[in-house]
């Protein structure tokens, strides 16, 4: 007997129907929109890679949830696999789905370093994988956007202070692209911020506590945790392996008054001064080019704020709405490049899902719906094409609506309209008018006759006073959407 038991989506996955897939390509057209807007070129690299990628730079946490890849024709690779997870000792698959991107990038600047450009400005957009417990705003396959800043517009000779400006403003630039995001989807810097921290300073207030130099990874590791863990049992692994977490506390309240103040109060000895040794001037810096690019609103100084990636070396951002996931996060990485087998590169960037943005998006109902969503989505017609139930007009309605999809080579296609008719059996023109209107059509053309058709605009609800000839109904269209 057939088993015609369904069988499910993984747990952690996503069926899309066209309502779910045009909400997606209005997030990914967004992305697209910003990053080019702000000059970053598209990149993208293979959706699998070697695990070792993963287990030499990303650290500990994002290992543990790789999806590890086979191959079905590498039988003995396979049964070796077997044969030591039989013995259960630790046997890697040697691909990994990609959980993230910033190691691909990484490998793919360092092969090219030479040709490319400083800065070179890349994004990506495509789909991710973790075996992350599926929980709102988290799943195990997930679409990802990185915008990333690889290498510093220098003089040829640069003194540190070419060098701290040039670095600020790279990360500036990131995180104006981020907020350019959130901006155009119709966010406020009321309801979402950008927690900017810097993982020297956190380093510094650590090192300050006698935290010894290897020690220190784990500890940041461990403050990334904080927020998922139960405040006393944190605090009590805290002082076990680090030191006294309210003395932390105490540290990163006073540094993030101080640079919100300006640091002007620095080294003025009050009794809860900082230890002057800690340096702020990255952060501070960086606050200055953000608020000269308009979008210090945006931004707060969070050192709570640790990432759990081990490769960041400097600052590092979440971004934030209340009482959700992050919906992105990044920060500097300045060694990377190098463990590529790279020239020593500087590089910032970020990465942003598209799950928690679309959460937030129609929690605040700034989710496009209907018609709107098909328009934005790129997916409502240009033209619907109508009969007027006359046998001659049913007759000429299949060749019309075949010249409006027609493309031509030497217009790439440019030329080719977004044409559909009903698929009732309906021959009421009114009721098909309807139909035409809610898929979001810019125009109707009623067929009139062999030679002849009504355009209407639906948009603007205008309809021509005279017939257009047939043979000028694709070049008028193509007028009149502005592409003639
Ligand atoms: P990440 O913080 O691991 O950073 O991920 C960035 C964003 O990807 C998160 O804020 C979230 O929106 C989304 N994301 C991550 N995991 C999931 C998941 N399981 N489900 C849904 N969304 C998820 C990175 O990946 C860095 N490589 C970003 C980067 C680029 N840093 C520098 N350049």
């Amino acid at each position: 007997m057939a088993d015609n038991k369904p069988i499910q989506p993984p747990t952690g996955t996503r069926d899309l129907y066209p309502i779910e897939a045009a909400r997606r390509r209005f997030i990914t057209e967004a992305w697209r929109r910003a990053s080019i807007n702000h000059g970053f070129e598209e990149v993208d690299g293979p959706t699998f890679e070697s695990t070792e990628l993963y287990t030499k730079k990303s650290g500990d946490g994002i290992v543990s949830e790789i999806f590890g890849v086979f191959s079905g024709k590498d039988e003995q690779g396979v049964k070796a696999l077997g044969e030591k997870l039989a013995r259960g000792e630790d046997a890697p698959a040697p691909y990994a789905l990609r959980p993230e991107f910033t190691p691909t990038l990484a490998r793919m600047y360092a092969a090219r370093a030479a040709s490319l450009p400083k800065p070179t400005k890349w994004f990506t957009a495509g789909p991710f994988f973790r075996a992350e417990r599926p929980q709102r705003g988290r799943l195990r396959e997930f679409l990802q956007w990185n915008c990333d800043v690889i290498g510093l517009a220098l003089p040829e000779k640069p003194t540190p202070e070419d060098i701290a400006r040039a670095t600020a403003q790279a990360d500036a630039e990131v995180i104006a692209c981020c907020v350019g995001l959130l901006e155009q989807c119709g966010l406020k810097s009321e309801n979402v911020k950008v927690r900017i921290s810097d993982r020297n300073l956190i380093a510094s207030m650590l090192q300050a506590q006698s935290v010894s130099a290897d020690k220190l990874t784990p500890a940041l590791m461990l403050l990334d945790r904080r927020k998922k863990s139960d405040p006393v049992e944190f605090a009590a692994t805290f002082a076990e392996r680090v030191g006294d977490i309210a003395h932390f506390d105490q540290y990163c309240k006073t540094c993030e008054k101080l640079i919100a103040g300006g640091l002007s109060e620095l080294g003025s000895g009050g009794s809860d001064q900082p230890d002057v040794r800690f340096n702020f001037k990255p952060l501070h810096r960086l606050w200055n080019e953000l608020k000269s690019l308009g979008i210090a609103d945006w931004c707060v100084v969070d050192l709570s704020i640790a990432r759990g990636l081990a490769y960041y070396t400097g600052m590092v951002f979440e971004v934030i709405v209340d009482g959700e996931r992050a919906v992105a996060g990044g920060g500097r990485y300045d060694n990377l490049i190098v463990l590529f087998g790279g020239p020593s590169t500087p590089a910032v960037g970020f990465g942003m899902g598209d799950v928690v943005l679309s959460l937030v998006l129609q929690d605040k109902g700034l989710m496009p719906e209907g018609a709107e969503l098909m328009q934005i989505a790129g997916q409502s017609p240009d033209v619907f094409v109508i009969s007027n139930g006359t046998p001659e007009a049913d007759a000429a309605l299949p060749s019309v609506l075949a010249d409006l999809r027609r493309g031509s080579r030497e217009q790439r296609g440019r030329d080719s309209l977004h044409a559909r008719r009903t698929s009732k059996t309906t021959k009421n023109v009114g009721k098909i008018l309807q139909e035409a209107e809610k898929s979001g059509a810019h125009f109707a053309a009623i067929v009139e006759s062999a030679s002849e058709v009504t355009l209407k605009n639906l948009r603007t609800r205008e309809q021509d006073p005279s017939k257009t000839p047939i043979a000028s109904l694709k070049s008028e269209v193509l007028k009149r959407l502005g592409r003639g």
